[in-house]
C-alpha cells in the first residue's frame, strides 16, 4: 500500500547530522489514503463488506489486558493452520504471525540481506512494500519486469539473481495486475540451479484466486516462503495480522528477530474470532465480492473507452482508458469515489485498478467513470 513521496528533514537539523544515509534519502510512505480517507473507498483491496469477526463483547478483562500477550500466537497458529487444511503436513514452527505480512517483508530483509551488500529480486509492476522496505534495510533492488501479459521471465528472472540475491518476490495474485503466478513458475524458480535464494510467494489476495495456496508446497520445497494476510479476504486490514509460513529454520529466524510481543492480544483475539467464522461469514463475502468482479468486469467491457480489462484473480480490477486515466482518477476521487491511478507502473500504461466493492458502491463507480469520462473528452 505504501508508496515514496518528497523527502522532508530538515537539512538544517539534528535527524539530517545523525541519520544512516540510506534512511535519509528515504522519502515518507505515501499511500492514497492520504490524499483521500472518505467517499467510496476503491483503492486498497481492502474486503468493504466488513470485518470477519469482532472483538468478544467484554464487561470482564477476559484477555487479562494488564499482561504482556503471548509472544508465540500458538492457538492462533493451529487455527490458521487447520483454515488451510495444512495442519497434517505443517504445525506451528512453520508459521510466523505478524503486524501485517508487511512486518514479514521487513524481517525478511533484516535476517537475510547484509545492508549495502545484498540484493531482492522484484517483478513489476508488483507491490510497492518489497522496494520500500528493501530502502530501510540498504538492500539494492533488482528488477525483472513481468511480460505484457504479467507472466514471470522465468529464464530472464533466474539470469538476474547472483551470488547475493537472498530474496526473490513474486506476488500471486499480483498487485496491480490481478494475475495469479501458476505453480509450475514456482516450482521452476524454486528447483533452479541457478538460484540459490528464497523465493517468497506473496499470497494476500489468495482467497479470491482460482490457483491454489502453494503453502502445500512447502514440505517438498523449503527455500519457499508464503505470506498471507487477514487484511483482504477477511476484511481485517485494520487488526494487522499477517502469516509468512515456511520451513522451521526461517520461522525461528522471524521469531528470533522480532520484537517480543508483536502480536497485541486484541488483534489476536480477533484474529482466532475470525477463523471461527470461515463458513457462514469469509466464504460468503468472498463470493459475493466474486460475483460483483464479474459484474464490475463486464460492464468495464461495455465502455468503448476502456480498451482492456485485465483478468482477474484477485477483489481488483486492472483496466486500460484510451486516454485521461490520471484525471479520470483525480477528478473521481474529489468527487468521493476513490481508485487507485497506476500508469505509473510498467506495461500499466493510462491504467486505473479498482477494488471490487459492495454493489451500491460498484455502480457509483462505474456511473462515475461514464460520467468524467464524458466530461473530460468533451
Ligand atoms: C500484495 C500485497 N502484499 C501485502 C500487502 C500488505 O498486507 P498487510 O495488510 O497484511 O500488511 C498488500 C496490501 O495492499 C498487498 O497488496
Amino acid at each position: 500500500m505504501a508508496e515514496e513521496k518528497k523527502a522532508d528533514c530538515s537539512p538544517e537539523g539534528i535527524a539530517h547530522k545523525l541519520a544512516r544515509p540510506n534512511i535519509l534519502a528515504l522519502a515518507p510512505y505515501r499511500c492514497a489514503r492520504d490524499d483521500y480517507s472518505s467517499g467510496i473507498l476503491l483503492d486498497a483491496n481492502e474486503n468493504p463488506i466488513g470485518p470477519t469477526a469482532l472483538p468478544t463483547q467484554s464487561t470482564t478483562n477476559s484477555l487479562s489486558l494488564e499482561r504482556y500477550p503471548d509472544p508465540y500466537q500458538i492457538t492462533l497458529k493451529h487455527k490458521y493452520l487447520q483454515f488451510r487444511n495444512a495442519s497434517t503436513q505443517l504445525t506451528p514452527d512453520n508459521v510466523f504471525v505478524g503486524v501485517g505480512s508487511d512486518e514479514a517483508i521487513d524481517l525478511l530483509m533484516r535476517i537475510f540481506c547484509v545492508p549495502g551488500v545484498d540484493n531482492i529480486v522484484i517483478t513489476p509492476p508488483t507491490y510497492g512494500m518489497y522496494k520500500v522496505s528493501a530502502a530501510v534495510n540498504d538492500v539494492e533492488v533488482i528488477k525483472v519486469d513481468l511480460t505484457p501479459d504479467f507472466d514471470v521471465r522465468v529464464n530472464e528472472t533466474l539470469a538476474a539473481t547472483n551470488a547475493n540475491t537472498k530474496l526473490l518476490f513474486i506476488c500471486s495474485p499480483g498487485n496491480p495486475t490481478a494475475r495469479a503466478i501458476p505453480h509450475s513458475t514456482i516450482i521452476a524458480l524454486a528447483t533452479s540451479p541457478l538460484y540459490n535464494g528464497y523465493i517468497v510467494v506473496d499470497e494476500a489476495y489468495i482467497d479470491f484466486s482460482p490457483v491454489a495456496s502453494t503453502i502445500s508446497l512447502l514440505s517438498s520445497y523449503p527455500n519457499i516462503i508464503v505470506l498471507q494476510t487477514l487484511s483482504k479476504a477477511f476484511g481485517l486490514a485494520g487488526i494487522r495480522c499477517g502469516f509468512a509460513l515456511s520451513h522451521p529454520d526461517v520461522i525461528q529466524l522471524m521469531n528470533n528477530v522480532k520484537a517480543p510481543y508483536n502480536m497485541n492480544s486484541l488483534t489476536t483475539e480477533v484474529a482466532i474470532n475470525a477463523l471461527g467464522n470461515v463458513e457462514d461469514v469469509l466464504k460468503v463475502n468472498v463470493q459475493t465480492l466474486l460475483e460483483q468482479r464479474e459484474v464490475v468486469m463486464k460492464e468495464l467491457e461495455k465502455l468503448d473507452f476502456v480498451t482492456k480489462v485485465y483478468p482477474s484473480d484477485a477483489n481488483f480490477v486492472l483496466f486500460r482508458l484510451e486516454r485521461f486515466a490520471q484525471e479520470v482518477y483525480k477528478v473521481m476521487a474529489d468527487g468521493g469515489v476513490v481508485t487507485r491511478y497506476r500508469g505509473n507502473e510498467v506495461h500499466c500504461h493510462e491504467c486505473i485498478r479498482v477494488s471490487i466493492g459492495q454493489e451500491h458502491e460498484n455502480q457509483e463507480f462505474l456511473k462515475r467513470l461514464v460520467d468524467t469520462y464524458q466530461k473530460l473528452s468533451s
